[in-house]
């Protein structure tokens, strides 16, 4: 298995680079394809391991998907006849829930694994199935597998119980074709939902209120083609925003919706990084010694839970000390045990991690907990005296498109290595 062999030496990162598409839009966009069996081409997709695993997911279930171009892909979901994805292809990524949303939505049933993605402690799915159960389906859990059947779906209110991004677009997709009205109550507002639900309108859906806490969906018996370009990665551009504030450099994003990277800004800009916005670009100065402040993640939008493992490692060379507080996931500070190795000096209590800045970080060997947590260690191995090298980096891969060459390309020494 391949590591990533990263020298140290906190060298400004200097330069220009281009955001590509957003993952979380990408991966529920692909699944919704299916919800039609008209011609689909989606442009703009991310060149990433979690985009290529849906696609093999899509053949496999009997759809006809081709690469127009590396970013570019045309699904025709006519042939398809089978709503029993496989364990092997399903394990590789959380999305593949939305499977389940969208195969109810075209064929009133699907048998789909419980999804593998990152281990952020507890990801319940609970939230997904009262939707769907609301709308008049069955759903078991039996061996592993989400055993899901509806004759007919019909329209319902659903009030969510906790605000999810997986639950709101879940159960959209399988509200978009059932009969009558389904209001979605306390729904998720990100931008990755607005992107989704822009998609499914275009071929003929009728969804109102996306991007606001009450989503309202009028049932349609048919959707038709569509061409869509998904929006911008924000959890992307934030992590190369932090990269070049930590490294006290001067980089300018590219493809950027400047609306959706709001609460990166202001956070930056409160430790006295210069951000300076203007109509799809963000440039970020970094300073030497930035301040300490604190965060909360929250749903958008809040503080991103996304950036939080990041956020944490800029924190370590700020000037005086930082709290954290996780207010998302559970379980998500897995990261911490392995910047200490690198020396950070951070405390966890609970859902509250304390961070001593002004740290000189010092390479070693550590192994990528999960997506962004992989994302973090390479920005701390930037920082770091010395050469760090991180495993099971295949997490990476997952949600970041050429991660190594976006970051050499403005001054990064990182090598894939056996
Ligand atoms: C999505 C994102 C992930 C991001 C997260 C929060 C995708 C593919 N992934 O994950 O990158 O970190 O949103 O912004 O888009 N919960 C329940 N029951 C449920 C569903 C969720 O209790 O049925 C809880 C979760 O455990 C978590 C919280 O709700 O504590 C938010 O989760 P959710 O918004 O659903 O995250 P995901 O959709 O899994």
């Amino acid at each position: 298995m391949a590591k990533l062999l990263i020298a140290g030496g906190r060298h400004p990162l200097q330069g220009t680079i281009k955001i590509s598409g957003a993952k979380n839009a990408a991966v529920a966009i692909i699944p919704a394809a299916i919800l039609t069996s008209a011609p689909v081409r989606i442009e703009n997709l991310p060149e990433i391991n979690d985009i290529q695993a849906l696609v093999e997911i899509l053949e496999f279930l009997g759809v006809h998907a081709q690469w127009e171009s590396p970013s570019t892909l045309s699904v025709d979901a006519s042939t398809l006849d089978k709503w029993e994805p496989p364990y092997e292809l399903v394990k590789k990524l959380r999305a593949s829930y939305y499977l389940i949303g969208a195969l109810v939505g075209r064929f009133g049933r699907a048998e789909v694994p419980v999804p593998g993605g990152c281990d952020l402690g507890p990801r319940p799915i609970d939230q997904h199935i009262k939707g769907l159960t609301a709308l008049g389906a069955k759903v078991e859990v039996e061996h592993g597998i989400i055993k899901v059947e509806a004759k007919k779906l019909i329209g319902a209110n659903i009030y969510l119980d906790i605000v999810s991004v997986g639950a709101t677009i879940n159960i959209m997709l399988a509200a978009v074709r059932a009969k009558g009205k389904t209001v979605i109550e306390n729904a998720a507002k990100e931008p990755e939902i607005v992107d989704v639900a822009n998609f499914l309108n275009a071929m003929g859906a009728q969804i109102r209120g996306a991007g606001t806490d009450v989503i309202k969906i009028t049932g349609v018996s048919e959707l038709g083609p569509v061409n869509h370009s998904v929006i911008p990665d924000r959890i992307e551009a934030g992590t190369y925003m932090i990269a070049a504030a930590a490294t006290a450099g001067n980089v300018l994003l590219c493809d950027v919706i400047p609306k959706h990277i709001d609460p990166i800004v202001a956070k930056l800009r409160e430790m006295g990084v210069t951000v300076d916005v203007a109509d799809d670009q963000v440039r970020v100065i970094g300073c030497h010694l930035p301040q300490a402040v604190d965060i909360k993640t929250f749903p958008y939008p809040g503080f991103p839970t996304d950036l939080q493992s990041l956020a944490m490692v800029l924190l370590t060379q700020a000037n005086g000390s930082s709290i954290i507080t996780e207010n998302v996931f559970e379980g998500r500070f897995k990261h911490v045990d392995e910047l200490k190795r690198m020396g950070a000096r951070i405390k966890v209590e609970g859902r509250t991690a304390i961070i001593e800045g002004c740290s000189q970080l010092s390479g070693a060997p550590v192994r990528a907990t999960d997506l962004r947590a992989g994302a973090a260690f390479v920005v701390a191995g930037m920082l770091a005296e010395g050469e760090t090298v991180i495993s099971d980096i295949g997490h990476i891969y997952r949600g970041y498109e050429k991660i190594c060459s976006k970051l050499n390309s403005l001054g990064a020494n990182i090598t894939e290595i056996d």
